[in-house]
């Protein structure tokens, strides 16, 4: 099985936890919208893959791990997009779930998919790993390393663009790959540079893709950086110079993988997923 089908099937498995016995009929749709089908599934892609690259002696566990994370990320894209943040209709080229559904039922369905992602890491086993599981995906999700955080500073007045875009975006990065480690019992310290990097690079990314991409290619709505006033790369970097930072980052997440034995591996789905979050037509646009 190829590692988007083994994504899809865990985060189908899950959502059949949410789904048993008589659950209120349009929130249990609304955890199907928010989640199938996904968007890159980069998240649980990298993690699956650091886990292959330490051995995956506990495929069940990584599958495990791997839809609690997108399960996560899910969530946060749902309240993110919220009238009381960002205000977006379309997601993953839909109707934003709660323009699908309606704001009550948008709020219920992100946090029930927090909550779901959870039980998912606590029903697949009582031992070391699980626990370290739980830890890694409660830091990177809440205060203050998390991605609560990272929503947290735009309410604030000021805040430092590294700082806000480490919460926001490379937190459940750090958590791929540190939950990768742990679920083939590698010690994830060792892999917080590597998902630190990767999330760095894939937010500028993403500012590039706002700044510079249609709505249309996309799947949601663009210029949103500048619309909310929100400090971000491009802003700051110019799109040249947001360009060079992108390579630069790149170069030194590959750089930066721990050794083990699927290394030479990881080193090239790192350039593969590159590819593919680098906007290629902006690239060839300004080739
Ligand atoms: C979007 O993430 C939110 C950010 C942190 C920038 P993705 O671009 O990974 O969204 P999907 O899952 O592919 O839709
Ligand atoms: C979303 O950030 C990040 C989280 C939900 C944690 P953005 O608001 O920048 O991402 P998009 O553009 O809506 O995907
Ligand atoms: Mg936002
Ligand atoms: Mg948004």
């Amino acid at each position: 099985m190829d590692l988007t089908d083994r994504i899809d099937s865990a985060v189908t498995a899950a959502l059949a936890r949410a789904n048993r016995g008589h659950p209120p009929e349009r929130l249990a749709k609304a955890l199907s919208y928010a989640t199938l089908p996904g968007g890159a599934r980069i998240r649980p892609t990298l993690l699956l893959s650091v886990a292959a690259a330490c051995g995956d002696d506990r495929p069940a566990l990584s599958d495990s791990a791997a839809a609690a994370l997108e399960l996560i990320h899910c969530a946060s894209l749902v309240h993110d997009d919220l009238p009381c943040f960002d205000d977006a209709d379309t997601r993953r080229g839909k109707p934003s779930v709660h323009r699908a559904y309606s704001e009550p039922l948008a709020v219920l369905t992100g946090d029930s998919l927090i909550l779901l992602a959870f039980d998912v890491v606590a029903q697949a086993g009582d031992d070391a790993r699980v626990v370290g599981l739980v830890r890694v995906l409660a830091k990177r999700t809440g205060m203050p390393f998390g991605i609560c955080a990272g929503q947290g500073w735009e309410s604030e007045p000021e805040m430092d663009l590294a700082e806000y875009h480490r919460a926001k975006t490379a937190a459940l990065f750090v958590a791929a790959t540190q939950m990768g480690a742990i679920s083939a019992g590698h010690d994830p310290e060792a892999w917080e540079d590597l998902g630190a990097l990767i999330g760095e690079a894939f937010q500028v990314a993403d500012d590039l893709r706002d700044a510079e991409q249609d709505a249309e290619s996309l799947g949601k709505p663009v210029q949103q950086d500048a619309l909310h006033g929100r400090p971000n790369a491009v802003a700051e970097l110019g799109v040249d110079g947001a360009f060079a930072r992108l390579n630069d980052i790149l170069a030194g997440a590959i750089a930066s993988i721990p050794s083990c034995p699927g290394e030479a591996a990881l080193a090239r789905m790192v350039r593969a997923q590159a590819d593919r979050i680098v906007p290629r037509q902006l690239a060839r646009k300004r080739a």
